[in-house]
């Protein structure tokens, strides 16, 4: 039986610091309102890397935290909502940045949820046999989507990559896995690509007249919506992903949950009774980074020494699509 293990992280943020009292300087906000309703404090935004830029930084720390090669690698997918390009696919710019020369590369669009999409679907080709290694990196440059002019959401987003390597062995690694999509919430949490209508010169008069219609998007949210969403699949989540694996609550070491608000976690927290001190949170320093949020604090973890060998942790996400997924592991490094 093949098993699926984590063997390295790796973790990148812009340098620049983007403070509450800045943004309160742009929009009608103040550092109280944005830290009592979302816990978050500051955030990181890129100065012109884009997001093949931060995930490829990423991904080098996370091979060399694994100790393998670029050229060891199988199969990289990177998870953003915010990739360079409509095409090429911003997993294949990371493979020519980082020299990943034998993988197949490709993005999936699962927002906030879009890391764990992506551990989930590598292991998969793992445990398939096909593929030894994946690089799998969740990015976001959401700061060039963000509509600054409205309060509601561009206090809320920040910048970052983290990647994680996996890799088929025998030791065990991921115990269960857990994802579900629900496309009838596909408007509350969205980004509009290229209208369809304005770019062609031909038709352009013929449809619109002297209309003018439609942007390329800016990030629009229905924020209570999403939180009842949210809060609602965080328990579930957990409740399978225990359930799967055979285990209960109190086998878990930590759990790393989505860093979109301090709120849903806190909810989260009181609704299962569960101890607080088993999640990590760091959203107080970064914001959401969507598809970058787990592997970020993933890698935090490690990095302070805080992951050991046998541990169980649980990761559990949720975002646009409406996607949502967790992914439960045995700490096997
Ligand atoms: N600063 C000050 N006031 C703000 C504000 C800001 N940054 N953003 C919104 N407000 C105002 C609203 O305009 C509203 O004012 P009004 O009553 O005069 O109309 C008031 O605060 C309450 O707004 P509301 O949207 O009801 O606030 P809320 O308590 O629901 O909190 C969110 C808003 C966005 C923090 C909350 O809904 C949330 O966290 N939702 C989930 C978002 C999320 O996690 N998204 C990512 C998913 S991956």
């Amino acid at each position: 039986m093949v098993e699926v293990q984590i063997i390295g992280t790796g973790s990148y943020l812009p340098e620049r610091v983007l403070t509450n009292e800045e943004i309160s300087k742009v929009v009608e906000t103040d550092d109280e309102w944005i830290r009592s309703r979302t816990g978050i404090g500051e955030r990181r935004i890129s100065t012109g890397e884009n997001t093949s830029d931060i995930a490829a930084k990423a991904a080098f720390a996370a091979l060399e935290n694994a100790d393998l090669t670029p050229e060891e690698i199988d199969l990289i997918i990177v998870a953003t909502a915010t990739p360079d390009c409509y095409t090429p696919a911003t997993a294949c710019i990371v493979q020519n940045i980082i020299g990943a020369k034998n993988a197949v590369c490709f993005d999936i669009s699962a927002a906030c949820s879009g890391f764990i999409y992506g551990l989930n679907i590598a292991e998969q080709f793992l445990r398939g046999g096909s593929m030894k290694n994946a690089l799998v990196i969740g990015a976001e440059t959401l700061s060039k989507i963000l509509d600054w002019n409205d309060r509601g959401t561009c206090v809320l987003f920040g910048d970052g990559a983290g990647a994680a390597v996996v890799k088929a062995g025998k030791e065990k690694g991921i115990l269960a896995n857990h994802m579900g999509s629900d496309g009838r919430g596909s408007n509350l949490l969205k980004c509009n690509a290229a209208p369809v209508e304005i770019n062609n010169p031909i038709l352009r008069k013929e449809v619109l007249g002297d209309r003018v219609t439609g942007s390329t998007g800016y990030l629009f949210m229905e924020g209570k919506e999403i939180f009842k969403f949210a809060v609602k699949v965080m328990e579930e989540t957990i409740e399978k992903l225990l359930e799967k694996a055979k285990l209960n609550i109190d086998d878990i070491d930590y759990i790393i949950p989505h860093q979109a608000n301090l709120r849903i976690i806190d909810y989260t927290i009181k609704k299962l009774n569960i101890d607080k001190e088993k999640f990590y949170v760091n959203l107080q320093n970064y914001g959401n980074t969507s598809g970058g949020s787990i592997p970020i604090a993933l890698d935090e973890m490690n990095k302070k020494g805080l992951l050991r060998k046998g541990q169980n942790i649980l990761m559990v996400g949720f975002g646009g699509g409406l996607t949502w997924g967790g992914t439960l592991v045995k700490w096997s490094k």
